[in-house]
């Protein structure tokens, strides 16, 4: 078992990794003496395997539990979404001695999360993430959010859970697709932070991908404490340290919003944009051919893309332009120097067309 802490004052909060501990979960809330009613949220898929198991485990402890299951799915991070699941936390009388434990996916953590943060003004929750996007980046940070017409995310807040309880061992479920797409993070993890990572995942690929538990926990661990430090260091997006994490992500989203969300998946699309990304570096100067060839081929064998050719140019600048990262006439992209390190850049527009039109 791993324990972490993320540092935060009185919102400070520990994570803790370790194979089987969803079965430990209702001992764990137990030991919470302020609480007297929990309710589980998790998806269908996640339910099927795992719900038995967490309610199983909180019968013998004096808390009233219900489960709220939502559809799996992005579109499920709606407010109407929400409204459902404001309704069965009153159908159960949750009130601030009710405690909300969310046990999923990213989908699952963020609405989760976001009801958390505004029933009743906040109730305390948990997470209890279930995939590997999940165990290394958004079950920990308290950005909770719902979706809505205008963009993803858009209505949401900061809100910390009162703890991160991360099972590797639930991954053997996950489809393979979705395994990448952690990958792809815990990938980014190593680029802008940390370059033992980076050498160690080369090394372990394929261990990884097989769920070799001792390197799993490891990884996830290491992962976690990177994300925990920049949390701390930058917990509501105001100093820019945390937009490190954002490296990939806004060529990426691009990506993702011009191939209309289906031909590109985030992890993807998030992968072509860390290659065009270091290219664009390259062709700056800041960064060598080696810093390139490393990350493609770590890409590669996690089973993610990494060349991409736009359909329409012009499509992909439109949607930069209306990102809210990016400025008028040049782009501020996070660039990496080396394996390990990376700047925040202003790119002029024609580098990114260089890299998107060539390559
Ligand atoms: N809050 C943050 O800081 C933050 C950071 C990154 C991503 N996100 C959000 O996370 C979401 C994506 O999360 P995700 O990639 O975890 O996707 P997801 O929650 O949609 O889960 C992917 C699929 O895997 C299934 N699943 C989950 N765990 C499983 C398991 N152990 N076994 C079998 N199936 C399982 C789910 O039912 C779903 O079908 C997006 O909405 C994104 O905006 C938030």
């Amino acid at each position: 078992m791993k324990t972490l802490k993320v540092r935060l004052g009185p919102r400070s909060y520990n994570i803790i990794i370790a194979s089987g501990i969803l079965k430990e979960l209702a001992r764990m809330l137990s030991t919470y003496s302020d609480i007297t009613k929990v309710m589980l949220i998790t998806d269908k898929n996640v339910a099927r395997f795992y719900g038995p198991i967490v309610t199983e485990s909180l019968r013998p402890y004096k808390l009233e539990a219900a489960v709220a299951t939502i559809e799996p799915g992005e579109e499920q991070k709606s407010l109407s979404t929400a409204e459902v699941l404001y309704e069965r936390l009153f159908q159960h009388g949750m009130d601030r001695k009710g405690l909300v434990v969310a046990l999923g996916g990213g989908v699952v953590g963020d609405i989760a999360g976001y009801v958390a943060a505004t029933y009743m003004r906040g109730i305390p929750y948990i997470q209890a993430p279930t995939t590997l996007v999940a165990q290394v980046d958004s079950s920990i940070g308290g950005k909770v959010a719902v979706n809505h017409p205008k963009g993803k995310n858009m209505i949401g807040c900061f809100y910390q859970p009162r703890a991160v309880y991360i099972d590797p061992s639930v991954l053997k479920t996950l489809p393979r697709e979705e395994l990448t797409q952690g990958l792809v993070e815990v990938i980014k993890y190593g680029v802008i932070r940390d370059a033992g990572l980076f050498n160690y995942l080369e090394a372990h690929i394929e261990e990884l991908l097989g769920l070799d538990p001792e390197v799993l926990e490891k990884v996830i661990a290491t992962c976690c404490r990177i994300k925990a430090w920049v949390v701390h260091k930058d917990e509501r997006e105001e100093t820019g340290l945390r937009s490190i994490l954002n490296y990939g992500h806004t060529l990426g989203h691009a990506i993702e919003a011009v191939e209309g969300y289906k031909g590109y998946r985030h992890g993807e699309a998030v992968a072509t944009g860390m290659v065009l990304a270091t290219r664009i570096a390259l062709l700056m100067g800041l960064a060598g051919e080696e810093v390139l060839e490393r990350q493609k081929n770590l890409l590669r064998a996690a089973g993610a893309p990494t060349d991409y050719r736009p359909r329409d140019i012009q499509e992909i600048f439109a949607f930069l332009r209306r990102d809210k990262k990016a400025l008028a006439g040049r782009l501020n992209l996070i660039l990496p120097t080396k394996i390990g390190k990376v700047v925040l850049k202003e790119v002029p527009e024609e580098m990114v067309r260089e890299v998107l039109t060539s390559g």
